[in-house]
């Protein structure tokens, strides 16, 4: 017989209580801990499980181990396929998904996952093989809606409006397919857990089901996963643990371009991303994000500084921005927007502090433009001459770009890749960069853009400004 049994769960972490308690022990959250009633497997469904394929699988040499186990297919969207990763096989570069592997693809509501993932079906139900896409959250209606505008699908397009696991396994059996796409996983449950859909338990047990089915059957499995108001995939860290690949979908609802981001790969890089850009026959591959990034700079407004910063193994110009407002407050604000909070202070401290800039009565706000993320320190430079420009209110000139580390001392520190991203800059048109003097020794007129080499922060801004002062004394 099955047992019952009620247990509290932390639906952050995963953390399990046998008492309700208003803390999580664990992780500290408050109100997190749910509770949730789990049925025990019966001992011969246990045993059954214990002996599945993956599980008895024997050891085999490392050296019998084929190279084809490590073959991809592609998804015929090369933005996406770039972000899956990528491996070298026989001489050649592959990208794409890795079969028996499976994918998180979390984002806000309406970011468009469904629509890429439905992208994906469609070509891959052509070349690949049949791909089961199964939806908990639409019927089965208004999918093939949201499918006639995307084109033409693959005759072995599958679909399943359902919620219940085990159909969805049944439909595996039946159609065999190469893929399949959980549509969103937090609506699916799994029959023999009693909590509801979305909860840690039954989202774990759904994963565990769907993990073993892609790595028994070799199909990989896409999972939608959706996000909470702080911005988490919902449901426990447990779930991002499980998984090989998490990928974000990122961007501002309000605008048209979005980003995919890896933010785990067992298979390949994480900084990686793919541009698309969301259209009314679903989303295009965005191939030249840089220009499409700066195509609604004011190039003459203060305050406004591009940068050539580092995607993964791409290029991307972006544009910084700072404002700089006179503050009321006791304690003036200080925002970032797609920077590192952080990072951003210390920059402005560096800022007071080497150059002299006096930002105590300011208010100062940065954003990058396009609702694009920079986490690497490269974008510190023009993050400072930004800074600079707003406050004192004198425009950068338009064909100047900055990039550069900015340490405590307010040295400006050399950075990778200083070659691709001038590269990327001369063919968008800029003629001169601002650049770490230690990176620029090394070039000598080569690529068509002036280089102006900065030791400090101080020269840099005095060079931004050619000659006219900003920094204060
Ligand atoms: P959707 O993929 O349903 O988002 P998610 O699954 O992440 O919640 O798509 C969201 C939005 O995209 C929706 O508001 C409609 C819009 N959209 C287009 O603009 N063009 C299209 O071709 C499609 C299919 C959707
Ligand atoms: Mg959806």
């Amino acid at each position: 017989m099955a047992k019952t049994q009620t247990r509290y769960i932390c639906q952050s972490c995963g953390h399990v209580e046998l008492q309700w308690k208003g803390q999580c022990p664990d992780c500290g959250e408050w109100g997190t801990l749910q509770e949730e009633v789990s049925v025990k497997p019966s001992a011969a469904k246990a045993a059954a499980r214990a002996r599945s394929p993956l599980e008895s699988a024997e050891p085999r040499r490392m050296s019998e181990i084929g190279l084809e186990d490590f073959g991809r297919w592609s998804t015929g969207i090369n933005e996406l396929d770039r972000v899956l990763g990528e491996t070298a096989y026989e001489g050649k570069r592959q990208s794409g998904v890795v079969p028996g592997s499976v994918i998180l693809l979390g984002g806000d509501p309406g970011i468009g996952k469904s629509t890429l993932l439905t992208q994906v079906a469609h070509i891959v139900s052509g070349s690949v093989g049949p791909v089961l896409y199964a939806s908990g959250e639409e019927s089965a209606q208004q999918i093939k809606m949201r499918s006639r505008r995307l084109g033409p699908a693959g005759a072995d397009l599958f679909l399943l409006a359902e919620t219940d696991l085990d159909s969805i396994e049944r439909a595996v059996t039946q159609t065999q397919p190469a893929c399949v796409v959980v549509d969103s996983i937090q609506t699916m449950r799994h029959p023999e857990v009693e909590s509801a859909p979305g909860t840690v338990s039954q989202v774990r047990a759904c994963t565990e089901t769907l993990m073993r089915l892609a790595k028994t059957r070799g199909c990989a499995v896409f999972l939608v996963g959706h996000v909470t108001k702080e911005g988490a995939i919902a449901g426990p860290r447990v779930l991002e643990h499980m998984v090989d690949t998490v990928l974000y979908f990122e961007g501002e609802r309000t605008q048209t371009y979005r980003i995919l981001r890896a933010v785990k790969n067992r298979f390949g890089s994480t900084n990686e991303i793919g541009v698309f850009e969301m259209g009314g026959e679903g989303l295009l591959q965005v191939e030249n994000p840089s220009e499409m990034l700066l195509s609604e700079r004011d190039a003459n407004g203060p305050g406004s500084v591009v940068t050539a910063a580092m995607e993964g193994t791409r290029p991307l110009l972006v544009e910084v921005q700072a404002l700089c407002a006179p503050s009321h407050l006791a304690q003036p604000r200080r925002s970032a927007t797609g920077l590192d909070y952080n990072r951003t202070t210390m920059v402005l401290a560096v800022l007071e502090k080497r150059v002299g800039i006096r930002l105590g009565n300011q208010d100062v706000f940065t954003n990058v433009a396009g609702g694009v993320r920079l986490l690497e320190p490269g974008a510190d430079l023009a993050l400072a001459i930004a800074v600079a420009s707003s406050l004192s209110d004198l425009p950068v000139d338009a064909e100047t770009i900055a990039v550069g580390e900015i340490g405590l001392a307010g040295e400006v520190r050399a950075v990778q890749n200083l070659e691709k991203r001038l590269q990327e800059a001369a063919r968008l048109g800029f003629r001169r960069a601002i650049v770490p003097a230690r990176n620029a020794r090394k070039f000598s007129g080569k690529i068509g853009i002036e280089l102006v080499p900065a030791h400090n922060v101080r020269q840099a801004v005095d060079a931004a400004f050619g000659g006219r002062t900003a920094s204060a004394g």
